[in-house]
């Protein structure tokens, strides 16, 4: 092997990604030749202090300045695993304008800016690869744009955050409170330092945007999805999903309907013989629905150092090869269609709901009075005692109904005298 043969990589950032991404490539040394014809080295690795002592890199690659990096034209490749918009947005740029092909985990950036970024890799003729940016080890973003691209995809559903998945599953099986819970993903450092992005679905949110964009080809970002979180999930609403056969889960859902793509993340109740409730702890799962291949899903952990390094190597590993046939820039940006975003207001599903109500007669024909005017039929209710004799407990599941109709009828069952609280409301995936 000449010199020529030799493909070098910078890793921006080297904390829990960056540090996998480089253990890789060490160990990969031998195999990675074998397997793409090229050898490989970590040229330089950025960080924000290169002054601090760190284990397990030899300081000399170490550097914090990125135009070393830039004005280093031996540099092939540069795995961005340094997180959040600024710098890297403009730190990937850069790379693809001076030739460099790109691998990056940041999801972040690929749900609000992937669209441009990935029509420059395309006009410079690199890779910009990013497996590493949904669901963390799972094989994702390749099967989706390759594998798949004989389907026509028309839904794709995920749990997508390890540490929603974490707490949900700690609160059912064990029957810890919600803090407790987060508590306990905080110490095993699956939660972010601020855990907000993971617990309000943010986090889910950014991955759902781009496994939308992949499966109907048409860009969806971040502020198309709609989200919401897991703070008000109580183990009573768990209890009461588990005896109506359910579990609830932070489910990511995209649909192509003939009104536009709908794409939202909430917790939902879901049948517990449906395969995605069996996926547990901090596992993901990504759940695709195609006409040809029918249901598939891809199940593993979706963080973590080697699983997500795991992910960027195989990006890496695929940049060697095509550098290798002179064919980078080969598989881009998919969005060759434009479709409208359907708001939730006009989406439809049924819904499970909690009421603490007088307990006397009268009450139960007010609410379904309500419910019949606009149209929300109930498919299931169960009246459970409470402490106090003269307050009844409702749990209730809807048919499928436009959701602007059933919070419509829930604001007015809010207002009635006899209702005292809506104690919980959670969407049912059918
Ligand atoms: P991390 O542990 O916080 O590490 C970030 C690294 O980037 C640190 O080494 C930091 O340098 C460096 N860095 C940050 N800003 C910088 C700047 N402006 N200039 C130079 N260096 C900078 O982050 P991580 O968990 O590895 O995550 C990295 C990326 O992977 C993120 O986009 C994340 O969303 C994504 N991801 C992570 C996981 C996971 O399990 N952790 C899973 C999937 C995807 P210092 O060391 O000097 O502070
Ligand atoms: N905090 C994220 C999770 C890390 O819990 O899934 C991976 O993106």
């Amino acid at each position: 092997m000449t010199d020529k043969g030799l493909i070098r990589i910078a890793i921006l950032g080297f904390g829990t990604v960056g540090a996998g991404v480089y253990q890789l490539v060490q160990r990969q040394k031998e195999e990675l030749e074998a397997k793409t014809g090229r050898s490989a080295e970590v040229a330089k690795v950025l960080v924000r202090d290169a002054s601090k002592p760190r284990e397990g890199i030899d300081a000399s690659v170490l550097t914090d300045s990125f135009k070393e990096i830039l004005g280093d034209p031996s540099i092939d490749i540069v795995v961005e695993v340094m997180g959040g918009i600024e710098p890297a947005r403009t730190y990937i740029t850069q790379a693809l304008q001076a030739g460099k092909n790109v691998v990056t985990a940041n999801k972040d950036l690929m749900a609000t800016h992937g669209g441009e970024l990935l029509a420059l890799a395309k006009e410079m003729g690199k890779d910009l690869l990013f497996e590493a940016a949904v669901a963390g080890g799972i094989p994702i973003i390749r099967p989706m744009k390759q594998c798949l691209a004989g389907n026509h995809m028309t839904q794709v559903m995920g749990i997508v955050n390890g540490t929603t998945n974490y707490i949900l599953t700690k609160m059912a099986q064990e029957g810890m409170e919600f803090d407790e819970a987060l508590a306990k993903a905080t110490e095993l450092g699956y939660a972010e330092a601020d855990p907000t992005a993971d617990i309000e679905a943010y986090d889910a949110g950014r991955k759902l945007a781009i496994l939308a964009s992949l499966a109907f080809h048409s860009r969806v970002t971040f502020s198309d999805v709609y989200t919401e979180g897991i703070t008000k999930i109580t183990a009573a609403d768990i209890r009461y999903a588990r005896e109506m056969g359910s579990v609830i889960k932070l489910l990511a859902i995209a649909r192509e309907t003939a009104e536009g793509i709908e794409a939202g993340v909430q917790p939902m109740l879901i049948s517990q013989s449906h395969p995605m409730a069996a996926v547990n702890d901090v596992f993901n799962a990504v759940f695709i629905h195609g006409d040809a291949v029918d249901d598939v899903m891809f199940y593993g952990r979706g963080a973590g150092r080697f699983p997500t390094a795991s992910a960027c190597m195989g990006d890496v590993v695929d940049i060697m090869r095509n550098i290798q046939y002179g064919c980078t820039g080969r598989i881009g940006c998919g969005c060759y269609r434009q479709l409208p975003i359907k708001p939730m207001a006009d989406t439809e599903q049924k819904y499970f709901f909690r009421l603490r109500c007088a307990d006397r007669p009268g009450v139960l024909a007010a609410i379904s009075s309500v419910m019949g005017r606009m149209g929300v039929s109930i498919k299931q209710m169960v009246q459970k005692p409470t402490e106090n004799d003269t307050v009844a407990e409702l749990v209730l599941i809807t048919d499928s109904v436009k959701e602007a109709s059933f919070m419509e009828a829930l604001e007015e069952i809010k207002g009635l005298d006899v209702v005292y609280e809506v104690a919980s409301m959670i969407r049912v995936h059918e």
